[in-house]
């Protein structure tokens, strides 16, 4: 905790500077791959919120355990990132591997059981809170403004945090005063703009460029924030991965340029599409690439292979973005995809490191 003096006439007054957010996502598919990542292997980082993707829910409301290595070792392993400081675990209520339709049906349905299972669950594995995974637009926004307002009453009352994750893609989604009123933290995974895979995309434009490149980090941002978003509750969600696509021509390669789909999985990680850092950084140096300081963007490309990834400049960029917008702090989606043994040369989890950089913490 730093101690700042502010001087206002004759009065001294001693504050403590807010620290910024850094919060660190583990996703439990990483403790299944060839070369899996366990959370013991993020001892390195020293994040202030650690988040558990995740756990599912039924239609009803009960938690349903994704992965028998969950309850065997992950939950007790993750409980070791607590050691240093007083770093927050959360576990997140997945939408991503359903769809979201179970959590939409337990939230707009009797919700009460799914509050009362939320509180028994993080007590039970002794997590600090929960996340809730909205990056959807098959719900209702009311419902999720009640469900979220009731779960922010039941958790209080057992000191537990509550979060919310959003997608860029949806703002008209949600009920931007409510979930900024009740929840800790709204983590905004500002990546992925696009549904459309027929046509390349870079990851993470930080600016808009066009009228046809309208959605942005930036203007996202801009939208909550005009709709009510409080700045000390919003994080920037960076992606440590590379999106992947198979260019339809070799020399259409620009930004929109069609694509016949997803790349080929990575052999670790096995997800068309998706490449963590270290299936990919050594090999971008036989690529060709094109940076655009318009959208803070750069990509890659080889043959018919085309890349979009974070770059030390692009993750600066957006790291002063989040300090000069005075916004809480970042998220990093996820730890298992960043450069987690120092495979790239640039030092283990990159990303992380360089949000601590920026943000001074740590030291
Ligand atoms: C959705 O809920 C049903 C029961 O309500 C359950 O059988 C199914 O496994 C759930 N799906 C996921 C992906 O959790
Ligand atoms: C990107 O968002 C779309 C929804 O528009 C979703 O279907 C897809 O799974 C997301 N892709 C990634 C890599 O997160
Ligand atoms: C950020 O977005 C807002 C709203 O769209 C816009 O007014 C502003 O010019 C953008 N900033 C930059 C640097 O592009
Ligand atoms: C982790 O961060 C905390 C808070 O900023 C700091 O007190 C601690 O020394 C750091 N630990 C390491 C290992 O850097």
């Amino acid at each position: 905790m730093k101690l700042v003096c502010v001087v206002l006439g004759l009065i001294c007054i001693t504050t403590a500077a807010a620290q910024q957010n850094l919060v660190c996502y583990y996703d439990n598919r990483a403790a299944t791959y060839s070369t899996p990542t366990f959370p013991s292997n993020l001892s390195p980082t020293n994040c202030t919120h650690y988040v558990y993707d995740g756990v599912g829910v039924t239609a009803q409301g009960d938690i349903r355990i994704l992965s028998s290595y969950d309850t065997s070792s992950g939950f007790d392993e993750f409980q070791s990132l607590r050691r240093s400081s007083d770093a927050k675990l959360y576990v997140l209520l997945t939408s991503d591997r359903d769809g979201g339709k179970n959590l939409t049906n337990a939230i707009s349905g009797r919700s009460e059981k799914l509050v009362n299972n939320v509180a028994i669950f993080l007590e039970q594995y002794n997590f600090d809170g929960v996340e809730i995974d909205r990056r959807t637009n098959d719900f209702d926004k009311g419902a999720l403004a009640r469900f979220v307002n009731r779960l922010r009453s039941r958790l209080y009352m057992i000191n537990k945090q509550l979060s919310v994750s959003v997608s860029p893609q949806f703002t008209d989604a949600y009920d931007i005063t409510s979930l900024s009123l009740y929840a800790d933290m709204i983590n905004l995974h500002a990546y992925n703009f696009t549904s459309n895979n027929a046509v390349v995309a870079n990851l993470a434009p930080l600016f808009s460029s066009t009228p046809n490149n309208v959605v942005s980090v930036n203007s996202t941002v801009t939208a909550w924030l005009a709709a009510g978003a409080r700045r000390n509750k919003m994080n920037i969600v960076l992606a440590t991965y590379a999106r992947s696509y198979v260019l339809a021509a070799e020399d259409q390669r620009a930004v929109g340029a069609r694509s016949t789909g997803p790349g080929e999985a990575g052999p670790n990680t096995k997800r068309a599409g998706i490449l963590a850092r270290y299936e990919i950084c050594n090999a971008l140096s036989e690529y060709g690439s094109v940076s655009d300081s318009v959208t803070a963007t750069t990509y890659y490309f080889k043959g018919k292979n085309w890349i979009s990834i974070e770059t030390e400049d692009t993750l600066a960029q957006k790291l002063t973005y989040v300090l000069d917008n005075t916004l809480a702090g970042v998220g990093i989606a996820s730890l298992d995809l960043d450069d987690v043994s120092n495979t790239c040369g640039t030092g283990a989890f990159l990303v992380m490191e360089l949000a601590r950089l920026y943000f001074g913490t740590g030291q």
